[in-house]
């Protein structure tokens, strides 16, 4: 599903008008949202160019977000992303707000374990010397589209054993009857850096959104500390204002 000409012609480096042609070719439609490249060296085969030309050109147009690199399974042509419109004043968890938006949410495990905590995790949580932390990090996807990548720590007390979460944590702390009533959040903005860039699906130094929610219970225990990141591209954030007594 290469176009025909893979080498558009006018001037410049052969990086360059490979670059353009793959660019022409996804903005007509010749290569399609979510398509896999053909492997670099079938590229340079085709095009009679060498290798270090193909991966120049792919890499200058990971860098614009054109292309996405997945490790492992190749590069593909980015998918446009629909933006997400999240009220603020909402406790609410990823898989209730994708699925009231129609979306279906899905995670991709990066870590389930019990730990010792740390200092910051002892305290935020209000934990006591010689209790357990669960931990679960994992790449949030609503729809096929990565959106956010969220570190949760869970007092372990309400939660001992975290690999009985499958879906939602949310779901699961309701089972329990210790899911949130009330959290506090903070929102910072921050540039992508490699590593997690790379599981979103965007360009390194891409704006992100930083976000740490700790919530409560009825009773002002808390029960998670949350550390996410979410695409910049991908999710607006609304809060309702009122005036001031
Ligand atoms: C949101 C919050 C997290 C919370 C999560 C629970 O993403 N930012 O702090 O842990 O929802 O979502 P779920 O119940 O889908 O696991």
């Amino acid at each position: 599903f290469l176009p025909e000409r893979l080498l558009a012609g006018g001037t410049g480096p052969l990086y360059v008008k490979l670059r353009r042609t793959l660019e022409d070719a996804v903005k007509v439609g010749t290569l399609k949202h979510g398509d896999a490249l053909p492997p670099e060296r079938d590229i340079a085969e085709y095009a009679a160019v060498s290798r270090v030309t193909v991966r120049k050109a792919i890499d200058d147009l990971v860098a614009e977000g054109v292309l996405v690199r997945r490790h492992g399974s190749g590069t593909f042509v980015a998918k446009p992303v629909s933006k997400v419109e999240q009220r603020l004043s909402q406790l609410t968890s990823f898989t209730e707000d994708m699925a009231r938006r129609g979306m279906t949410a899905r995670s991709e495990w990066l870590h389930k374990g019990v730990h010792t905590p740390s200092p910051d995790e002892m305290m935020i949580l209000g934990l006591a010397a010689g209790t357990k932390v669960s931990r679960l990090s994992r790449l949030r996807i609503a729809d096929d589209q990565p959106l956010a990548i969220e570190h949760a720590s869970v007092s372990g007390e309400f939660l001992p054993d975290p690999s009985i979460v499958t879906s939602s944590l949310y779901a699961e702390l309701e089972k329990r009857q210790v899911r949130p009533v009330r959290a506090v959040q903070r929102i910072s903005a921050t540039n992508m850096k490699e590593a997690d860039a790379g599981l979103l699906g965007v360009p390194v130094g891409a704006a992100g959104l930083s976000i740490e929610r700790i919530s409560y219970l009825g009773s002002g225990r808390a029960v998670e500390f949350t550390r996410s990141l979410y695409r910049g591209d991908a999710y607006d954030f609304v809060a309702e204002l009122t005036i001031g007594a």
